[in-house]
């Protein structure tokens, strides 16, 4: 397997948890420490001196942290999304960073149609209304939810796990799909059974327009709070969000105001600004919200997939190959 075949060990610091094999797939090249930075910070930290190798994910490495890893080559992250790292800081380090695109966009676009779904057709208020003991008759006016299939979902953000979504909603539920990205996408190319059936759509066209508005953005200096006021405020009336980016790029007062006085139906939020959400946020208890705890990708098979595409980059660049998927520091 690439990377396997290796020299000398380095050291490699896991934070966080690998699968046993992958974790195996290490120690068989590396002498490897196993941390837990959110227990045990400061065994973490001590770990970094050593570290050649860093490969983990859902905590956030500062640029404090790679000046304790003075011999760090490579930070391999076990998630797509690199807003826990210090790009600026990794590429004037040389740092090579890793992350798992590719693997996740299947299961992250499932997750995020079954929210829109769910939120929809109100799947988990009712679920409590029967758990509960309180299913006594029909379900009447006041209970119905709306309609999904052949209504409009404007995009927001059209990379493949965005693409992936485009293509349940055209392909499966006949719906129009609207997308807002930094330019058009050639869709012939890199999504050809989109031809026709996706359209690149300014936003202030877009929000009016669509019935579902699903966020997939990524967090960045350019989209953090960028779901604020005014952008809530074009939304079509009556129409559903979701957010399945990043809940950073969402000011959650604003959205709150948009449920509560308009245009907002209702929401469904797999990612928050801070997580695992406080609970004294009124968005864990709002009635018109559906959270989610973060389960984009969380699968059996697809975290199974991402720590073996992580384990992967890192045994390549410590063996002074290519990585599979590194990240663009450079272009950050
Ligand atoms: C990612 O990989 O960035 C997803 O958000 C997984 O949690």
């Amino acid at each position: 397997m690439a990377g396997e075949a290796v020299g000398t060990p380095k050291h490699v610091v896991v934070f966080g948890a690998l699968p046993p094999d992958q974790l195996a797939r290490l120690q068989a090249a590396h002498q490897v420490t196993v941390t837990n930075p959110k227990a045990d910070p400061a065994a973490f930290e001590a770990a970094l001196a050593q570290a050649e190798g860093l490969i983990g994910a859902s905590y956030p490495i500062t640029p404090a942290l790679l000046d304790k890893a003075p011999r760090l080559r490579v930070v391999s992250s076990v998630s797509v999304g690199v807003d826990n790292y210090p790009l600026a800081a990794l590429q004037q380090r040389g740092i090579v960073l890793c992350h798992t695109p590719g693997v996740l966009d299947e299961t992250v676009a499932d997750t995020v149609f079954g929210l829109l779904m769910a939120t929809s057709r109100r799947m988990v208020e009712l679920a409590n209304l029967v758990r509960e003991g309180r299913w006594a008759k029909s379900v009447g006016e006041d209970l119905y939810g709306w309609d999904v299939h052949h209504k409009t979902i404007g995009l927001l953000g059209f990379g493949r796990i965005g693409q992936a979504i485009a293509r349940r909603a055209a392909l499966g539920f006949g719906m129009q799909v609207l997308y807002h990205a930094r330019r058009p996408v050639d869709l012939a190319t890199q999504a050809p059974e989109l031809v026709g059936k996706a359209t690149h759509t300014p936003l202030a066209e877009l929000l009016p327009r669509a019935d579902f508005v699903v966020a997939m953005l990524p967090l960045s200096d350019t989209t953090r709070g960028m779901l604020n006021a005014e952008l809530f405020a074009q939304m079509k009336p009556g129409s559903i969000f979701i957010n399945g980016g990043r809940g950073a790029t969402v000011d959650e007062a604003a959205l709150l105001h948009a449920l509560d006085h308009g245009p907002l139906r209702a929401a469904g939020l797999d990612v928050f600004a801070k997580e695992p959400l406080p609970t004294a946020s009124p968005l864990r208890t709002h009635p018109r919200v559906t959270p989610l705890p973060h389960i984009g990708s969380a699968t059996a098979e697809t975290r199974h997939a991402m720590a073996a595409l992580a384990v992967t980059n890192l045994l390549q660049v410590l063996a002074g190959e290519q990585a599979t998927a590194a990240y663009d520091t450079a272009a950050a």
